[in-house]
Parts: C-alpha cells; structure tokens; sequence
C-alpha cells in the first residue's frame, strides 16, 4: 500500500484546494471523490430521474458509467466516456449529489471504484467517507471543517471570482441544508474517524492549512520509515 491521506470533511471546508496543494506538494496523486457523486447527480438530473426515490436512481445505475480519467495529472470525471468536469460545479448538481450519495448501491459502486484507483499508490483523497469507509487504514486521517458563516463567505468569493454573485443567506441555507443531509444519511454519514485529525480552519489561511497536514505526513512518513 502507499502513503494515503484521507481528507474528509462538510461542504465548503476548503478540502479540494487543501488536497490539492497538498498532493502537489508531496508529489501524490489527488482523487476528489465528490466529484464523481456529482456525476451522477448530473445523470440523474439530465435524465430527469427522480432522485428522491431510491429505486429509481438504482435502477438507472447500470446506464450510468462514472470514471476518472487522471491523464495530464488533472482529474476529470467521465461520464459514460463524457467529461463533464464543466457541468458538475453547480448548487443543483451538488445537492443532487448529496441526495444520490444516501444510496446504498450507489455507494457500493463508487466506494469500490475508488478503492481500486487507490491501490497501490500515493494519495490524497477527499470526500465524506474516505478515513471512515474508502480508506480505512489510511496512514494520516484529516476531518477539515469551518463554521458555517466562514464556508459561506469563501464560497461567496468563489462564485464573485467567477462572475456570479449570490446572497450570502442563500448560500448558508444551502450549507446547513447540505451538511445535515450528509451527516444524518444512514450509509456511511459524515462523521469523523476516531483516529482523524480534527482541524477547524475557520482561522487559518489555506497555507497554513496546507503548512500544516504537509507537517503531519511528513512526520508520519518518518515513522513509518523507522518501522
Ligand atoms: O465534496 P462535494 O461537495 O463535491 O460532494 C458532493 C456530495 O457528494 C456531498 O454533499 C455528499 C456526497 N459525497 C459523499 O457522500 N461521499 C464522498 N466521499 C464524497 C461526496
């Protein structure tokens, strides 16, 4: 097995820019797995599939191929065989996510399919589930959360980067919404793994985040080294 970091954590914790600077850092690969419960949210919402049915969104499964093509060492989530890395970053998109993400099989699929992209190598992975289920031996676990208000303004700043602008109430809404679906889902809810490093990033800047899990796992790197 390789050096895994497992990075879990709410919405708008800041996890894929952290584990993204990370990976780069330590020259690791980088799996944001979020990203392929978005894909299939946009399935679902492309095909009008009724997502709060759990049948109906297992039954569409099989016609659903969700995979990550890592090729140029940027992620990018194919569809069966599309990328659709473009249309995946959306509010809508993202609650249909976290509304498919409740469902065993959908879980059972894409859990597997994560497993099997980690293998061998060295990773940073973030999503909700990874220390807990995905990878349960990783050898540094990170629960990555912020307050609310503080996930709302940096998602409110994203967006304006982007030319959009949104109501930070709306965006708050969307956040507690959001956290406590994932938290209260019967299948692997976010929670964080006993053996987790807890790191509230309300007050920190994304290098001093960063600065800090590239400590952890060069510390842990070193241990594992004199094993
Ligand atoms: O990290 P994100 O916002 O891109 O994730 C979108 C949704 O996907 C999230 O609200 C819950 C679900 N998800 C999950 O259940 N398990 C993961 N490992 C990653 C995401």
């Amino acid at each position: 097995m390789g050096f895994q970091i497992a990075i879990d954590g709410p919405a708008g914790a800041g996890k894929s820019t952290i584990a993204k600077a990370a990976a780069s850092e330590l020259g690791f690969v980088y799996i944001d797995t979020g990203a392929m419960y978005r894909a299939l949210g946009l399935f679902c919402l492309r095909k009008g599939i009724n997502i709060q049915s759990e049948e109906d969104v297992t039954a569409c499964l099989q016609d659903a191929e969700v995979d990550l093509d890592m090729s140029g060492g940027i992620q990018h989530v194919l569809l069966n065989g599309e990328d659709v890395n473009g249309y995946i970053r959306t509010e809508e998109v993202g609650m249909a996510a976290s509304v498919v993400s409740r469902y065993k099989e959908v879980r059972a699929g894409l859990v597997g399919r994560q497993q099997k992209i980690a293998g061998s190598q060295n990773i940073v992975m973030d999503g909700r589930d990874i220390g807990t289920v995905v990878l349960p031996d990783a050898q540094l676990k990170i629960f990555l959360t912020a307050g609310v208000h503080v996930r709302a303004l940096r998602r409110q700043k994203d967006l304006e980067m982007s030319g959009k602008t949104a109501d930070l109430k709306e965006i708050e809404k969307d956040i507690e919404e959001r956290d406590l679906q994932d938290r209260t889902r019967k299948e692997s809810p976010l929670v964080q793994a006993p053996d987790a490093v807890y790191l509230d990033t309300s007050d920190m800047t994304i290098s001093e985040v960063t600065d800090y899990i590239l400590n952890l796992a060069e510390t842990r790197m070193a241990q594992g080294r004199e094993l």
